[in-house]
């Protein structure tokens, strides 16, 4: 599977003259790096903008949240037709939505059929608690990807990604160790073979994501069960983000 490198810009940068400046400095360092997939997701109002430039190259764009529905009376929000004509994937239930919106499962499954039904693939988010970490329960994770994944139907489930992002490891420099992510992702494998098969399972993309950077991604590109990683921080800085994808080259699966 291509091991896929996905950027949340998060509400980065502030103007989207940096933003076309960071897309400009990213596409003429790793264009020759071949082999991998990278997903740029900036914020929506960017988007249109950077397909533009990036249409023709193999940079693909994900758009960070979609409502559940197409259209309506929903001030503020975006829906996946809107995403489809510059996106191809949509990041769902990351932590921030989660805590600052207060969007659980039930409502990332609805977000997740919206997507696929409108051609977008969703890229899950789970991740457990500093609390749950603790006290061992990280393999929780495992009941939210498949309370996400209600009534997915086969044909579907191979164009949803899953992200495991532990929230303690979130923007704190303190990443999960590559071991523990793999054993975690591959309980997460387990899950999805549980719910379709072990064949339709390893057609799913796991990511890690978690302070990852350019000293660290090299772990986690040795993972057996790590199809890519979800980066934020180390992701709108130009420098950094071509560092870690340099490293894909070095490091080949
Ligand atoms: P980070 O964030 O790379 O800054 O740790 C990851 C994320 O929020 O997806």
């Amino acid at each position: 599977m291509t091991f896929k490198i996905v950027a949340n810009w998060k509400m980065y940068p502030k103007t989207p003259k940096e933003a076309l400046r960071l897309v400009d400095q990213i596409e003429k360092a790793l264009i020759p790096i071949v082999g991998y997939q990278l997903v740029l997701c900036p914020p929506s109002l960017y988007i249109p903008q950077i397909y533009e430039r990036v249409r023709l190259t193999s940079l693909k764009l994900g758009v960070q949240n979609i409502h559940t529905r197409i259209v309506g009376k929903f001030t503020g929000e975006i829906s996946a037709s809107m995403a489809k004509p510059y996106c191809s994937y949509a990041i769902l239930g990351h932590s921030e939505r989660r805590e600052e919106f207060k969007e659980d499962n039930k409502l990332v499954n609805e977000k997740v059929q919206t997507a696929l039904e409108y051609g977008l693939s969703p890229i899950v988010c789970v991740g457990e608690s500093i609390e749950d970490y603790r006290s061992g329960k990280s393999d929780l994770v495992v009941e939210h990807v498949k309370e996400c994944l209600k009534n997915v139907n086969r044909e579907r489930i191979d164009r949803v990604v899953i992200a495991y992002e532990p929230i303690w490891a979130i923007g704190t420099k303190n990443p999960a160790d590559a071991d523990y992510a793999n054993q975690i992702i591959s309980l997460i494998r387990q899950g999805i073979a549980a719910l379709y098969n072990r064949e339709l399972a390893y057609k799913v993309p796991l990511l890690y994501g978690g302070s990852v950077d350019s000293g660290n991604i090299k772990y986690y590109l040795n993972q057996p069960e790590i199809n890519g990683v979800l980066v934020a921080t180390a992701s709108h800085k130009a420098s950094e983000f071509i560092k870690i994808c340099q490293q894909l080259k070095n490091n080949k699966k």
